[in-house]
C-alpha cells in the first residue's frame, strides 16, 4: 500500500475526500492533557522541555494514544529558530515567551548556518517517534513563518498589534525584508532537516498575518513564505507543506496561488461558502473548529463540529481547530468532538 492510501491525512493532502475526513489539534500536545503537565513538571523550562528528546517525544505521542488522531505533531516550538540565528529565548510561566528586543538595523548580526546543530534535537526527537506511530498516523514537522516569527523578536515576545514590528516593516524595508530572508534560510534547513528525520507533512505557521495591508501582506507574508516553499523543494524534500496564515481573511487565496504551498490551514473567522469558491476546487484544506467551542462543549460543539464538515464535504478536508487548544479544555469535550466526526462513518 502507498504512504497516501495508509495514511488518510496524506490521502487528502493528495487530493481525495475521506469521510470522515483525519482530523487532529493544534497543540494536541498540551495543558489540557494531565499526562502532559507529570512530563512538563520534569523539564528544567520550556525551552529545555523542547530539547529534551525524550520528553518531547513521549508528549508527542500521549494525543495519539489517548484519541488516536490521524497525526502527531512534533512537540517543540516557533521560537526555537530564533535561538539558531543567536537570539536568546526565555519563556516566563503566565507570561510566555520573552526574547531581548531586536533591532533590525543589526541583521547583520544574526547567525547563519547553525539551524541543524542548534536544532539537531528536533530531528532526534523526530527519529525516536517516527517508528512508535500506528502504521495510519501522520508525523507533522512544523516552523514559524518568518512574518510570526520577525514579530516576537522585534517585540522581545507577544504583543497585542505588533505595532514596532509594522513600523520597523515599512520603515525600514531593506532591513526588515533582509531578516525575513535570513530567518527563511535558516527555516528551510530547519525543515529539511525534518523531512529527513521523518515528518512526512511539514506545516508553516503564521499566527499573526491578520491586519496586513494588502502590499505588506506580499511582502512579510507571501514572499518570505514562497522563499521557504522554493528552498525545501530545492532541497529535493517532495512532502505536502500546510500553510497557515492565520487571519489572512480575503487574501487566503492569493497566499495558496502564491506562495505554492500544498494545502492551507483556515482559521475559526473564515466563511466556508466564500472561500469554497474562491479557492481552487480540490486545493485542500485544514481547520477550523473555534477553540472556545470546544471549550464549550455540548449542543454548540455539536452542532459546530456539524457545520464545518457540512461545509466542506465537497473538498478534501483535514478537520481541526482554528487556532491552539487552550489548557482549560476538558477531555470530555476533546471525545465528544471526535464521536461526532467518526459518527460520520
Ligand atoms: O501543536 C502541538 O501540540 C505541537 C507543539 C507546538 C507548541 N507551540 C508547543 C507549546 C506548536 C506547533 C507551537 C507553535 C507556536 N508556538 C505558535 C504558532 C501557533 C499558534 O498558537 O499561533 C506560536 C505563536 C508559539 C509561541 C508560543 N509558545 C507562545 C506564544 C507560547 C505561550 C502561550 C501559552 O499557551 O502559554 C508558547 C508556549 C507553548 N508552546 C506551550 C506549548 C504546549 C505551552 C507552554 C507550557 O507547556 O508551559
Amino acid at each position: 500500500m502507498s504512504d497516501a492510501i495508509e495514511k488518510p491525512l496524506l490521502a487528502v493532502l493528495s487530493g481525495e475526500r475521506r469521510t470522515p475526513p483525519p482530523v487532529w489539534m493544534m497543540r494536541q500536545a498540551g495543558r489540557y492533557l494531565a499526562e502532559y503537565r507529570e512530563v512538563r513538571a520534569k523539564a528544567k523550562n520550556f525551552i529545555d522541555f523542547c530539547f529534551s528528546p525524550d520528553l518531547a517525544a513521549e508528549v508527542t505521542l500521549q494525543p495519539i494514544r489517548r484519541f488516536g488522531f490521524d497525526a502527531a505533531i512534533i512537540f517543540a516550538d516557533i521560537l526555537l529558530v530564533p535561538i539558531a540565528l543567536g537570539r536568546k529565548v526565555w519563556f516566563v510561566a503566565g507570561e510566555g515567551p520573552k526574547l531581548d528586543p531586536f533591532d533590525v538595523s543589526l541583521v547583520d548580526q544574526l547567525t547563519e548556518g547553525q539551524s541543524r546543530t542548534v536544532l539537531a534535537p528536533i530531528a532526534e526527537t523526530l527519529r525516536r517517534v517516527k517508528p512508535e506511530l500506528p502504521g495510519h498516523t501522520t508525523l507533522i514537522g512544523f516552523a514559524g513563518a518568518p512574518w510570526t516569527v520577525a514579530t516576537y523578536m522585534v517585540e522581545g515576545g507577544g504583543s497585542k498589534d505588533r505595532f514596532k514590528t509594522r513600523v520597523a516593516a515599512w520603515d525600514q524595508a531593506d532591513h526588515f525584508d533582509a531578516m525575513l530572508d535570513k530567518i527563511a534560510d535558516a527555516t528551510i534547513d530547519y525543515l529539511v532537516m525534518q523531512a529527513e528525520a521523518g515528518a512526512d507533512v511539514l506545516k508553516i505557521f503564521d499566527s499573526w498575518a491578520e491586519g496586513l495591508p494588502e502590499p505588506l501582506f506580499e511582502r512579510v507574508i507571501i514572499r518570505p513564505t514562497r522563499r521557504i516553499v522554493e528552498g525545501v523543494r530545492a532541497a529535493g524534500v517532495t512532502v505536502p507543506i500546510i500553510g497557515f496564515p492565520r487571519g489572512a481573511g480575503t487574501l487566503y487565496p492569493r497566499y495558496a496561488a502564491e506562495t505554492g504551498v500544498t494545502a492551507l490551514a483556515l482559521d475559526t473567522a473564515v466563511q466556508p461558502e466564500w472561500m469554497h469558491k474562491a479557492l481552487p476546487a480540490d486545493l485542500p484544506v485544514q481547520g477550523h473548529l473555534d477553540p472556545a467551542a470546544l471549550r464549550a462543549g455540548g449542543e454548540v460543539l455539536g452542532s459546530e463540529v456539524d457545520r464545518l464538515l457540512d461545509s466542506w464535504a465537497d473538498r478534501p478536508h483535514i478537520f481541526n481547530l482554528g487556532h491552539g487548544i487552550t489548557p482549560d479544555v476538558p477531555v470530555a469535550h476533546v471525545e465528544a468532538m471526535l464521536a461526532r466526526i467518526r459518527s460520520r462513518a
